[in-house]
This record gives C-alpha cells, structure tokens and sequence, in this order.
C-alpha cells in the first residue's frame, strides 16, 4: 500500500497550462504577467484588495515588521502555538518575541490574555509594536477581539495567515480586518506554488512598499540606486503560473479538507479518549488538517504511541506545533499564561488530510488508531 502523507501537494490540472503559456511569452526571468495575474486572483478570491506575491509565507511576515519599523529591542506578541517561520522575522530585526497563551475554545491567541499583558505592558512603558496572531490550522483567530485590544493603545495587528488560505472570520476571509495578513503556498499548504507567499492589506501603500523591499528596493532611476536596503523575496512568474493553476480549485481544496475532518469525526466520536480541534463559534476554518487530541488517562496509549503505531503502517502523522515559549531558542522569551497551548502539546496529532485521500484511506488511518485503544 503507498504511504499516506500528511498534506501534500495537489495539482489541478491546469497548472502546467499556465507554465506553459509562461514559457511561450518567455517571461521567464523572473517577473511577468502571470505573478499580476495570480496576486489578482488572489485579491479576489480574499476580498483582501492588493496583494504582493513573494519567496515564502516568512519573507512575507519578514516584509510587515519592516513596513512597521519593528527594530531592535521592539518588543512583538506573537500566539504561542505556532509555526517558528512566523516568528523569526522578529529576530531578523533583533526584536523581543512575547508568546501568548491559547483560548481553549479556538487554539488560537487568546483575547483576553492579550488585554492584559497589554495593559502591564502600558504600565511599564514596554507596549510592543506589532501583535501577530495565527490561523492556527486555517482556524482563524478572534481577529476583531484582537483588533479592540490593540485599538486603544494603536497598535496594528498582523496576521499570520499562513495555513488559512480559504479559512473564514464572521463573513470574511481569514486575516481581512487586520493592517495586512501574510499567507505561505509551502509544499504542505492546502493549495502550493511548491513554495511561495502572499502578503494582503487594504492599504495600497503598504503592499507598494513590501513590493518595493521584496526587489532589493531599487529606487526608479535607470541605474541601480537604493535609499533604502531591501530583499530578494520576489516570487518567480513561472511559480506563479502553478500559484494560478491552484487558484481555480481553491474553494473545492477547503470543502474536501472538511469533509476529510468530518470521516474523521464520524469514525472516531464515540472513541473514549479521543477528542477534536473545536471550530470557533465565529468562523469556519480550511480544517488544513484534521488535529486530534488523545488522552491517554482514556484512551490507554498516548498520541506517540499512535504516531509510531501510524509509521508502522507507512502513514505520516505529526505532533501538534510544539509552542513556542517551549523552544529551547526561546527559553528566555517573556510568556502570558502557557498551560493550555503545553496541554494541547502533549496531547495532539495530526492526520493526514490531503485532499486526494479518500474514504478508503481515512478508514485506514482509523482503523489503525483503534488498534491502540486499550
Ligand atoms: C503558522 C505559520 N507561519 C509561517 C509559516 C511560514 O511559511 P513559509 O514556509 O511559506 O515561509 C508557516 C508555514 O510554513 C506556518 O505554518
């Protein structure tokens, strides 16, 4: 039997269509329409009107806090149950990443913690310059909570949307709200240009300008002129071209995503011990992957049992992100709160859910599980 990944790529079909109109237009190196034509695609699939295609989801983070002017000894509130490529932009700049907690209900930064330690931090003199928050698993975060927390102290919110393209808050995409989100088309995302990102704000100044920094900041002069330094974060058109083949199966990449947590859910409910990332109340997540929580007190084997037991059989599981403030890089960093997002460490799983598995191979997984249960 092949093995099954955790997420992996998933062409549509008509991505080599669109590399092949690249080669024939030789916009090869390395701009061209079809980056315009993805960013566009992207702009309104988002409602997020201007977009900048760059390297990675990190250089498009990397990008905000520069617009931002996040410098050294800034301090920047990160959630922290995360992915570290959203977190080292910071340390590009020698900023001071502060971890928060998870709200239970959702995973993601927790409001309420947020409020307080920016009301100690107003105290103190030491408000951080930017609060970047997490999609968690295309789960989006409380965004306008977060935006009435900063909003006093006039703070911008970046999010880090990076696996939650498609994701939705209230009646939006996943980030729109916030000053600019950054989203990542890794190998591993729910749709991939094999790797890419995109960084998306209402404003157009502010995407000219992380465009503007993403080609080595080139002033407008015939020659090679900076005022400023920038970086080589652009995203190549040929890229681009698999960035528009993806766009057309978007919206049906989400609805299988889901549907794959929903065989999950069913085959597994009634299974003691085993529980499932909560949708908040506020949106409908991409459901990226499907993420379990196994107590062992219950189920009679911890989640490394399963993973190993999975391997066995050739399937690819994953522990949950170990949080941040757990790091061995960040055992220094300043944390508010850290029980829930340790809890949900030491208990989660990831399965795999790409979106060409099908019941068959979902069945594989859980009978494999169940195997386990003592
Ligand atoms: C939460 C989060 N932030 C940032 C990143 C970085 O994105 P990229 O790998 O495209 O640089 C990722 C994914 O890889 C992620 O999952």
């Amino acid at each position: 039997m092949a093995r099954l990944f955790l997420s992996p790529p998933h062409m549509g079909g008509k991505e080599l269509d669109f590399i092949r109109d690249v080669f024939d237009s030789n916009y090869i190196a390395p701009t061209g329409p079809m980056l315009m034509k993805f960013e566009k695609r992207f702009a309104t699939f988002t409602g997020i009107p201007h977009a900048t295609a760059v390297s990675c989801g990190t250089a498009a983070l990397h990008l905000a806090l520069r617009l931002l002017d996040v410098e050294q000894g800034d301090r920047v509130y990160y959630a922290s149950l995360t992915f570290i490529g959203g977190v080292t932009p910071a340390l590009f700049e020698k900023a001071t990443p502060v971890f928060i907690d998870s709200d239970p209900l959702t995973w993601t930064m927790d409001p309420n913690l947020l409020a307080q330690a920016l009301a100690d931090d107003a105290k103190k003199g030491t408000l951080p310059k930017v609060v970047v928050p997490t999609d968690i698993y295309g789960q989006s975060c409380d965004l306008d909570a977060i935006l009435d927390c900063c909003k006093p102290y006039g703070i911008p919110v970046v999010v880090d949307g990076a696996e939650a393209v498609g994701g939705r808050y209230k009646n939006r995409h996943c980030g729109d709200g916030a000053l600019m989100a950054a989203f990542s088309f890794n190998g591993n995302k729910i749709i991939t240009t094999s790797g890419g990102g995109m960084l998306a704000s209402h404003n157009p100044k502010l995407v000219e300008r992380a465009h503007f920094l993403s080609h080595q900041a080139r002033d407008p002069a015939p020659y090679y002129q900076h005022t400023t330094y920038g970086y080589n974060y652009r995203m190549s058109n040929v890229v681009a071209a698999i960035g528009c083949g993806q766009m057309e199966v978007v919206a049906e990449r989400v609805k299988r995503r889901r549907e794959i947590f929903t065989l999950y859910e069913e085959a597994l409910t009634d299974v003691d011990g085993i529980s499932f990332m909560p949708e908040a109340p506020y949106g409908q997540g991409n459901r990226w992957l499907t993420v379990i929580l196994i107590d062992p007190a219950h189920f009679g084997a911890t989640y490394e049992d399963v993973r190993l037991a999975l391997e066995k059989e050739d399937i690819e599981s994953r522990p949950l992100w170990k949080p941040m403030h757990m790091q061995p890089l960040f055992k220094d960093a300043p944390m508010v709160g850290g029980s829930v997002c340790e809890g949900l460490f030491n208990q989660g799983l990831c399965l795999p859910s790409g979106t060409e598995m099908d019941e068959d191979d979902v069945a594989r997984v859980v009978s494999v599980i169940k195997a386990q249960k003592k």
